[in-house]
């Protein structure tokens, strides 16, 4: 018997549990089961176990042709459903072949299989099962369920990502000792709301993020959303000025009605130093008011009553004032990088890649100032080149390169026009008379000696 057939008569048996189990619901369910089997809102009983619904769990072509020969197994050519006739012909042959750590990853099965075998514990397979919250249909339905076609619009200020969606986890940033206690800390303070609300602590759950830009804040309040199983409803302020001013204020309370209709679910607002930027500028009073509307409504919201975790991120703190700064109960600074964190950056973001010589120390001791974003970019930057000679291994000679273009670029960048044309002059190497502006002829342009590193 292959492997796969083990796969297949695993998702036959996960759904026929399933169906004659009523006390199990959605969240017994392994999420690629879930997922395959889901129709509407839930998974129905019975659930639609057809071929196609276990390609789509197990990967597996043509599912059927593994378990035709099997004893216990049937398919209807009408409907394309496989389905088992015997059950408990079917329970003894998988129980003889999936090891016990595999039955515990999918709860259905634990409560099959619980008091027969040993190291079988239902409760403890469903706790650690991916929760149905966090799937993509379910957000998906629940946003159907609340929002009618009228206010659907609400919505296009948003940008909502299920948990399960969420890339880049935790456990692939590299946080200081700050920012690991303090994730910590607001995952257990979500995790016991009820009894925070019960000793009467509200002000917790308002979180700001404060540092430069590519240092790990829109990836932190994912991450957490991930860690958390919650819903990620994401809210640029840039983006919710309206072209009519007047609406800017009604769009901020629409943001928040969304984040309370999703909730639980991790609002993140990106961008708050807008909130200073239009509070100097008095033409503006629409926007005082929408920035008067969104401190309010920052204020109302809460952890404990709304079941919203608040992130706010911003990469001018300077620009903020108190009437901001205290409606956070946690300023989380995001500082860049230094070189131990450089290296083990670099060691993650190189997981999938083969560097020969990979001296992850060395390329952080000549990246001084760089974030995890640049390191990023750095990276594909090597990739990239490597590509091009059609090299699919990188050396560290490679990275080192890109670390050098990358801060020669840098430092273009962040040159104005005047000091650039003057350096240009005196670098002037093929300095016969040149025809033509330089100020965007990067050719002629020297890095100067690394003396800040
Ligand atoms: N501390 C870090 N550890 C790992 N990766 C990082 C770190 N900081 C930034 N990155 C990477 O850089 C990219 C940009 O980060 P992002 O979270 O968007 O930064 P910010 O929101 O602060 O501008 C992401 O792909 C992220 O994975
Ligand atoms: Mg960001």
């Amino acid at each position: 018997m292959t492997d796969r057939a083990l796969d297949v008569v695993e998702f036959l048996l996960t759904a026929r549990v399933y169906e004659r189990d009523t006390d199990l619901d959605e969240n017994d369910l392994p999420p690629a089961v879930r997922s395959a089997l889901w129709d509407g809102d839930g998974v129905p009983r019975p659930p639609k176990a057809t071929g196609e619904a276990v390609a789509e769990a197990t990967g597996i072509a043509d599912p059927w042709e593994e378990v035709a020969s099997l004893m216990f197994t049937e398919r209807d050519s009408f409907s394309g459903r496989i389905r088992l006739v015997d059950d408990e012909m079917a329970k003894e042959w998988y129980a003889n072949r999936a090891e016990a750590s595999r039955i515990q990853s999918n709860p259905a099965l634990a409560a099959a299989y619980e008091g027969e075998i040993e190291d079988v514990d239902h409760a403890a397979a469903r706790e650690a099962n991916r929760p149905v919250q966090a799937d993509p249909q379910w957000i998906d339905g629940l946003l159907e369920d609340m929002f009618d076609e009228e206010d659907e619009e609400m919505l296009d200020l948003v940008e909502v990502q299920a948990p399960a969606e969420i890339e880049t986890t935790l456990d692939d940033l590299v946080l200081t000792d700050e920012q690991q206690v303090e994730t910590e800390k607001v995952s257990k303070a979500i995790e016991h709301r009820d009894y925070l609300a019960q000793v009467g602590l509200v002000e917790v759950g308002k979180l700001l993020f404060v540092g430069p830009p590519g240092t790990g804040k829109t990836s932190t309040a994912r991450g957490l959303a991930h860690r958390l199983d919650l819903p990620f409803v994401e809210v640029k302020l840039s983006m919710i000025t309206s072209q009519y001013l007047g609406e800017t204020a009604k769009n901020v309370e629409k943001v928040f009605e969304v984040a309370k209709r999703l909730s639980p679910c991790v609002l993140f607002i990106d961008e708050f130093d807008f909130v200073a930027k239009t509070r100097t500028s008095d033409e503006h009073a629409a926007i005082k008011r929408a920035v008067n509307t969104l401190l309010k409504a920052i204020d109302e919201m809460s952890l404990v009553k709304d079941d919203v975790l608040l992130v706010g991120a911003t990469n001018h703190p300077d620009e903020l004032d108190a009437a901001v700064w205290r409606r956070f109960d946690e300023i989380l600074s995001f500082p860049k990088p230094t070189k131990s964190m450089r290296a083990d950056i670099l060691r993650i973001v190189t997981r999938g890649i083969d560097v020969e010589n990979f001296d992850p120390e060395e390329i952080a001791a000549n990246t001084d100032g760089l974030t995890g974003s640049d390191l990023r970019l750095v990276l594909r930057e090597a990739v990239l080149d490597a590509l091009v000679e059609d090299r699919t291994t990188l050396a560290q000679t490679d990275l080192l390169d890109a670390v050098k273009a990358f801060e020669e670029r840098d430092h273009l960048r962040n040159l104005d026009s005047l000091e650039e044309a003057v350096e240009t002059g005196e670098s002037g190497e093929e300095g016969h008379d040149h025809g033509h502006d330089h100020e965007h002829d990067h050719d002629h342009e020297q890095a100067p000696a690394d003396a800040d590193d």
